[in-house]
């Protein structure tokens, strides 16, 4: 089967009601990074980080899968298919895609703060100050902060790397090493980016100009269609 990497960021999840991080009214027009997610931020106050998170989670539970999440899990009826997400959220596993790779964390999930393995699924929209891990340290959100390490970078660099088809959307492909996995395409695979604002555009992929429930949605109905979405 064909691989097919989706590759995405929070501009996925903006028709679900999520904001992004860099558009006009997006999160680090409103917090500062370095407050909310930093190891600095989290040893100065770590209570305005679980507040920040905590808002952030319930925001991901009252949100739906739009209509980009549901084509992209429906291209698994005709190819093998991984979603590479820079997202926090749950929307691509509701929609039904069964490979999710996550390389900054997990928003529903909550970890030790000394012990990274030490992970688990909340049953609950807030993690609170005081709630402890096994090993007695506060718990934290399971989310990558500036300064840590990004998640399955190997790995995703191989599944970019054996591509036929790429596409990226909602992505400002600003925030590295995540951004740089584009370059892993191999240079004769289709690829394609989606946004609504232009942006810079990395080599070898065209620019699909839109919302990604729009766009999105298209692209998948052409690709099962087996023709070229331009
Ligand atoms: P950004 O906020 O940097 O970029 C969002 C992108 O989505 C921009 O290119 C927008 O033009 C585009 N966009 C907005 N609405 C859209 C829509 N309806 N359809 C398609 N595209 C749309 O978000 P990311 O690139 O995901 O990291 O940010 C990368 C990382 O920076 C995040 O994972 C997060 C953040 O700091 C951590 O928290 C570790």
């Amino acid at each position: 089967m064909e691989k097919i990497v989706v590759f995405t960021g929070a501009g996925v999840s903006a028709e679900s009601g999520l904001k992004t991080f860099r558009d006009m009214g997006g999160l680090w027009g409103e917090y500062a990074i370095e407050d909310v997610a930093s190891p600095a931020g989290w040893k100065r106050n770590p209570a305005v980080v679980l507040d920040f998170y905590n808002e952030r989670r319930k925001a991901v539970l009252a949100a739906r899968p739009n209509a980009a999440h549901e084509a992209i899990a429906r291209l698994e009826e005709q190819f093998d298919v991984v979603v590479v997400t820079q997202n926090v959220d749950d929307l691509h596993e509701r929609a039904g895609s069964s490979k999710i790779i996550h390389v900054h964390g997990e928003i529903l999930k909550a970890r030790s703060s000394i012990d990274a393995s030490l992970v688990h699924v909340l049953d609950k929209p807030t993690i609170e100050l005081g709630e402890l891990c096994g090993k007695g340290s506060q718990l934290r959100p399971d989310i990558v902060w500036f300064g840590e390490n990004v998640r399955h970078m190997d790995e995703c660099a191989e599944h970019f790397a054996e591509a036929s088809r790429v596409i990226t959307i909602g992505t400002s492909l600003t925030v590295y090493p995540a951004a740089g996995l584009v370059e892993k395409a191999p240079w004769r695979a289709e690829k394609y980016l989606v946004s609504p604002e232009p942006q810079e555009i990395p080599y070898g992929f065209k620019f699909l100009r839109g919302a990604a429930a729009t766009v999105v949605p298209h692209v998948v109905k052409c690709w099962l269609e087996g023709r070229k979405p331009v």
